[in-house]
């Protein structure tokens, strides 16, 4: 990531730059915690990403996440039938998501069948996805500051820590929106500003602390609407 916006500066200069001084090292976890709760007490495809990102009961969507993090969002789509395609630039990151991914594989279960409709890819989605052919993408950078800088979590402040900043969300989410056939997904602070220079989305999912921006790509509305003329 190359933008500070995300998540708040810590109060402590030292933390943004040591990980290790934010406490428990950053790990990526589908085996238990917050992500194995949700599988299990989720709303399953009630829940906001899930309608932002169109799917819908036994229709198995390819789903290309570009900016996949510790893989949360990926595996929440996984696990409702997606087959997710992650990618993230972050070397770092990379291997704390690949090593993640290889304990659930190891973990059997429902936990390795879904990790097994996620293929992660090491690089920059914004010289990958002109080669993916995307149908639908989903774009997570990191989010404008809250100014609220005691409530920031320490992962949030490890993630920082580790990837660095973005400053190039905006020509991350103009290259999808520029590849994807079907549709483009902006998760984005509920109250936070469009960004600059970005068309408005076709509608909002908001949530209370999160909404999300979804652009339907004009010639899958044709296709929509075609469809829907002939019957
Ligand atoms: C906010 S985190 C995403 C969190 C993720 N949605 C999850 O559920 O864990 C943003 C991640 O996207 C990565 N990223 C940002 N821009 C990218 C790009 N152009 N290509 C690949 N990865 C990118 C960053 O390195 C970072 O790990």
């Amino acid at each position: 990531m190359r933008d500070k916006d995300k998540y708040d500066q810590p109060d402590n200069p030292a933390a943004r730059t040591d990980p290790a001084s934010l406490g428990a090292p950053l790990r990526c976890d589908f085996v238990g915690g917050a992500v194995n709760h949700r599988l299990r007490f989720g709303g399953g495809r009630g829940q906001d990403l899930p309608k932002a990102a169109g799917l819908k009961p036994g229709v198995n969507l390819h789903i290309i996440d570009a900016t996949a993090g510790l893989g949360r969002d990926a595996f929440l789509l996984a696990s409702l039938g997606a087959t997710v395609t992650l990618i993230e630039r972050s070397a770092d990151m990379h291997e704390l998501l690949r090593d993640g991914m290889a304990r659930a594989f190891d973990a059997g279960g429902i936990t390795a069948e879904i990790v097994g409709r996620m293929t992660l890819i090491h690089g920059d989605a914004i010289t990958l996805l002109p080669t993916l052919s995307p149908e639908i993408v989903l774009v997570d950078p990191m989010h404008p500051a809250r100014n609220k800088s005691a409530l920031v979590k320490a992962e949030m402040r490890q993630i920082r820590a580790l990837v660095g900043v973005d400053d190039d969300q905006a020509e991350l989410l103009q290259t999808a929106l520029a590849h994807a056939s079907k549709r483009v997904v902006l998760k984005w602070p509920a109250k936070a500003a469009a960004m600059a220079g970005i068309r408005a989305p076709s509608h909002q999912i908001i949530g209370k602390s999160t909404r999300y921006d979804v652009f339907m790509q004009p010639q899958a509305t044709i296709t929509k609407t075609s469809l829907t003329t002939k019957t």
